[in-house]
């Protein structure tokens, strides 16, 4: 963490929480992150509960004087209307309240089929309806393996630079080494901190301010004994948090910790 820029912990609820029950851990959450100063979080439930959720959160903020946490979408297609079925637009997601949105996740690639520059055009879309996207990027377990971890997190960033270059610093980039999620691995704080300062170093060739300002967050089972030590690392600025958001105790705990090393004086 670097005292310049504000950690920001973000939860992805993935399929889960898609009724009432997200409503009710937003309210739990807004009320945690009320009490917290210099950690800003972000929570990103199913497309069925956002407009509840971003209703929830704005009301208790008001009620309390707090700023509102920030509502993701997971997902979204960079049409702005038409014949897609099934389909939901970013300025739809706009409208529902929501001000984030995550791109490029590696279930979504993987999944789904999405490639780089598919990612990075829903990158560019989402900023055009003023929604931070949080553009993630990471290598499978073979890539790993055989030694190409920053070949493939670089091309990933790369095709997503433009993006990035245009968003001034309202966009975030996630690694998440994809052999680490929802698996109960991770990567060691060193090792996240060779990518991140590797991307740090990749966005600095394009715009050196931009690379200073530009959040990075560490994905793939963060949890509450091990956030503090990848949040120590100087260009890990916060974390995208799959099984244990939604935990409101574990995700309590990693937003504390992400507070805690803010305040710290010297923190590097
Ligand atoms: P995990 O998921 O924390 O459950 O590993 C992270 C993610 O997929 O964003």
């Amino acid at each position: 963490m670097n005292r310049a820029r504000t950690p920001l912990i973000a939860g992805n609820w993935k399929m889960h929480h898609g009724g009432a029950s997200g409503a009710e851990l937003a309210a739990a959450v807004q009320r945690i992150a009320a009490q917290l100063r210099g950690v800003e979080c972000v929570v990103a439930p199913p497309f069925t509960a956002l407009a509840a959720v971003a209703q929830t959160v704005a009301e208790i903020a008001e009620q309390t004087g707090h700023a509102s946490i920030g509502v993701a979408a997971q997902n979204f297609y960079p049409e702005e209307k038409g014949a897609f079925t099934g389909e939901v637009s970013a300025s739809m997601l706009a409208d529902a309240g929501c001000n984030w949105v995550i791109v490029g996740h590696s279930e979504r690639r993987q999944l789904f089929g999405e490639t780089d520059a598919f990612v990075a055009k829903k990158a560019k879309v989402a900023l055009e309806a003023r929604l931070h996207p949080i553009v993630c990027v990471g290598e499978t377990l073979e890539e790993r393996g055989a030694g190409a971890t920053l070949e493939v997190v670089l091309r990933q960033l790369r095709a997503a630079t433009d993006a990035l270059v245009a968003g001034k610093g309202a966009a975030v980039v996630a690694y998440e080494p994809v052999w680490a999620i929802g698996t109960g691995k991770n990567a060691t704080p060193a090792d996240a901190q060779e990518v991140h300062a590797a991307i740090r170093k990749e966005l600095s060739a394009r715009d050196a301010g931009l690379a200073e300002r530009t959040r990075i967050l560490y994905g793939g089972s963060v949890k509450a004994d091990n956030a503090a030590s990848l949040l120590g690392q100087p260009d890990v600025d916060g974390a995208l948090v799959g099984g244990a958001s939604l935990d409101v105790a574990a995700f309590g705990a990693i937003l504390r910790a992400a507070a805690e090393l803010a305040s710290r004086p010297t923190s590097a």
